[in-house]
């Protein structure tokens, strides 16, 4: 049990989980007198980081159940689609997802996980995978959580492959289950796709209200999250409308969630991405703070959305406007406003069996979202 929270708690929150610049990082510097003491947002933040440290706790048991039931579906007569498959789930990663559903079956009360929990929750943990390993493939992202990105390993033919292949695994945990997860299961992967298929680019003068943005990120992550999020409290036996706040939860938590990635894909380093900084820009994605740029009317804008392919000065220029400009304070505004969406979404729980100290841990974690660094 121990090493899964290391695995997921270690990430998350020691040492490299700074507030995403500099702020938090240089112990040293500090021990040496050339900074001043934590201030009380360093404060604040340190607390933060306990709570999500603690709502990781409460989920290790359900965690490690769930990576076993990963791990246990990995194994193929096609060597290479099990080598791809561990490749990708020994980079790590947050088990943000997995960590929602066990904690949304404990929240209702229940101490001890039904199979059929554990079941879902490795699915949607599977369906990530699958969506990851087609992404970057999508992106041509080469380098994923520090390490090349597996088809840059494995080659893209294998590499999609192995995606489909984690996609049916998936599928034969989820359909073996309650009606409702697999149709709840069928509509994320819909939406997934969907998503990834509207997002595109920013280039040739697109333009994307933020209603439009809304969208594409509901479908293309925080239907994931909501996933988890419904097969949680679903397994714990709650009335309809209560799976319907829970739904919401996930949902308006999934949508913080993306809108912080987007921003940390400005402000965080390079090392704690995993990936270069800036790649939103140089792909023009549609991401929150580009569309705020463009909206925002500033020539600098419209002229680096309509350079064909951007140099890395251009790139390096542009994340410098963004980085100096009130857009990252605006996107964190967004983030705000679907953080407590999602609080009120669990305040509004009716359930007599509620367990206190899970949904804080709970509101706690949702809150540690939008101050997250990784
Ligand atoms: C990551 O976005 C991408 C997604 C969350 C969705 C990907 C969906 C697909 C590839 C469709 C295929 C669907 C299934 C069900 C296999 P990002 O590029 O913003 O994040 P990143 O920075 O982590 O790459
Ligand atoms: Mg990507």
């Amino acid at each position: 049990m121990l090493d899964i929270y290391l695995l997921m708690s270690s990430e998350l929150l020691q040492g490299r989980a700074g507030h995403c610049s500099s702020e938090e990082r240089p112990n040293s510097a500090r021990a040496e007198g050339i900074l001043p003491e934590p201030t009380r947002r360093e404060a604040d933040l340190g607390l933060l980081k306990e709570a999500a440290r603690d709502a990781f706790l409460s989920g290790a048991a359900g965690l490690q159940l769930v990576e076993e039931r990963v791990r246990s579906c990995l194994d193929s007569e096609a060597e290479v689609l099990s080598s791809i498959s561990r490749y990708l789930l020994e980079l790590g990663g947050k088990r943000i997802r997995p960590l929602l559903a066990v904690l949304l079956t404990k929240l209702f009360g229940i101490s001890s996980y039904p199979k059929s929990l554990i079941d879902a929750a490795a699915g949607v943990e599977l369906i990530h995978m699958a969506t990851l390993l087609h992404d970057d493939i999508i992106d041509q992202s080469p380098t994923r959580r520090n390490h090349p990105s597996a088809f840059i390993k494995f080659g893209v033919s294998p590499t999609l492959l192995a995606g489909d292949f984690l996609l049916v695994k998936a599928f034969g945990l989820c359909a073996k289950l309650d009606p409702y997860i697999i149709q709840a299961t069928e509509r994320a992967c819909i939406e997934l796709t969907e998503g990834e298929v509207l997002e595109g680019t920013l280039a040739d003068g697109r333009r994307l209200s933020l209603e439009q943005y809304v969208n594409i990120i509901s479908k293309k992550t925080a239907s994931l999250f909501q996933l988890a999020a419904g097969i949680g409290a679903f397994s714990a036996g709650v009335t309809p409308a209560d799976l319907s706040r829970v739904e919401q939860f996930g949902r308006a938590a999934g949508l913080a969630f993306q809108i912080v990635d987007d921003i940390l894909d400005v402000v965080a380093d390079a090392d704690l991405l995993g990936k270069p900084s800036g790649t939103d820009l140089k792909q023009k994605t549609p991401s929150l703070p580009n569309i705020l740029w463009l909206e925002s009317g500033d020539p600098r804008a419209l002229e680096f959305f309509s350079i064909e392919q951007p140099n890395r000065a251009q790139c390096d220029s542009a994340l410098e406007v963004l980085r100096s400009s009130d857009i990252i304070a605006q996107s964190r505004a967004v983030a705000r406003q679907h953080a407590d969406t999602a609080q009120a979404a669990l305040h509004g729980l009716e359930a007599d069996t509620l367990d206190l100290t899970v949904r804080d841990r709970l509101l706690s974690l949702v809150e540690y979202t939008l101050e997250r660094c990784l």
